[in-house]
């Protein structure tokens, strides 16, 4: 059976200290979720610190991007490698402020995920529709066309060690949730894609996140439904007793 994976993207925030005392208080109770997965995705800066105070724990220590090149002139990128030398475990891809900010493409994306599989990271791979595409009614094309794209020419082997992340762009950062109904059809959506181009029980193994908004107040609706296997969190996963309320709607 898929493992729920709780993962807290905390984004361009905190400094040192406190980035160290959120891992601290996340790995102190993270023995009272054995039956889950948790990881904290740190700015890159700070995952030694981060590994160190998780170290020993059943935390996971991810990252929120890296460059697809094993190594070179690549100014002010950090390769896979570096990322599994910090003790990495995971690493966010295709983040929809990386495509809609930092101008990230479907193809570049896919890059980077071949090269977070050949270095035995698991890619943490965020799909997500924006408000006018939704209204307009796109919402599948979308959710189809960065599947293809960001998750091209992968094998099945590969696709089994991917996770998947739904975060509408428009549910991000902005307290707007999709209703677990509008989130479970994404992520059945996404199943059949996966099943249509691989095979049923690779399709049932892979684990799809939700993410957008995720609160301890919503998050046990949207982990009820049978295709939501986990939560990307961003604002709610800077406090240790936010985090972790949502892990415990997991339960
Ligand atoms: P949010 O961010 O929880 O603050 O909406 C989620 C994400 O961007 O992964």
């Amino acid at each position: 059976m898929r493992r729920v994976l709780i993962a807290g993207n905390w984004k361009m925030n905190t400094t040192r200290v406190p980035a160290v005392a959120l891992a601290e208080g996340i790995a102190e109770k993270a023995n009272d979720f054995d039956s889950l997965d948790l990881a904290v995705c740190p700015p890159s800066c700070y995952l030694d610190a981060v590994g160190r105070a998780i170290a020993g724990s059943k935390v996971g220590l991810g990252a929120q991007n890296m460059y697809h090149e094993r190594e070179g002139a690549y100014t002010g990128e950090i390769s896979a490698a570096m990322l599994c030398d910090l003790g990495c475990r995971y690493v966010i891809l295709g983040h929809s402020e990386r495509r809609h900010i930092l101008g990230e493409t479907d193809g570049a994306i896919n890059q980077k995920v071949l090269a977070a599989l050949a270095a035995g990271l698991t890619p943490i791979v965020c799909v997500g529709e924006l408000l006018a595409e939704r209204e307009a009614g796109q919402t599948f094309a979308v959710i189809g066309r960065q599947f293809d794209g960001s998750l091209a020419g992968l094998s099945a082997e590969q696709m089994s060690n991917v996770v998947i992340a739904y975060e509408p762009v428009w549910a991000i950062g902005t307290g707007k949730v999709a209703t677990p109904q509008q989130a479970e059809e994404v992520h059945l959506a996404l199943r059949k894609l996966i099943e249509k181009r691989y095979n049923e029980g690779l399709a049932k193994g892979v684990r799809i996140q939700y993410g957008g908004s995720v609160k301890p107040e919503n998050a046990a609706e949207l982990l009820k439904q049978p295709d939501i296997d986990g939560a990307l969190v961003g604002g709610a996963s800077l406090k240790v007793d936010l985090f972790l309320g949502i892990a415990a709607g997991a339960l």
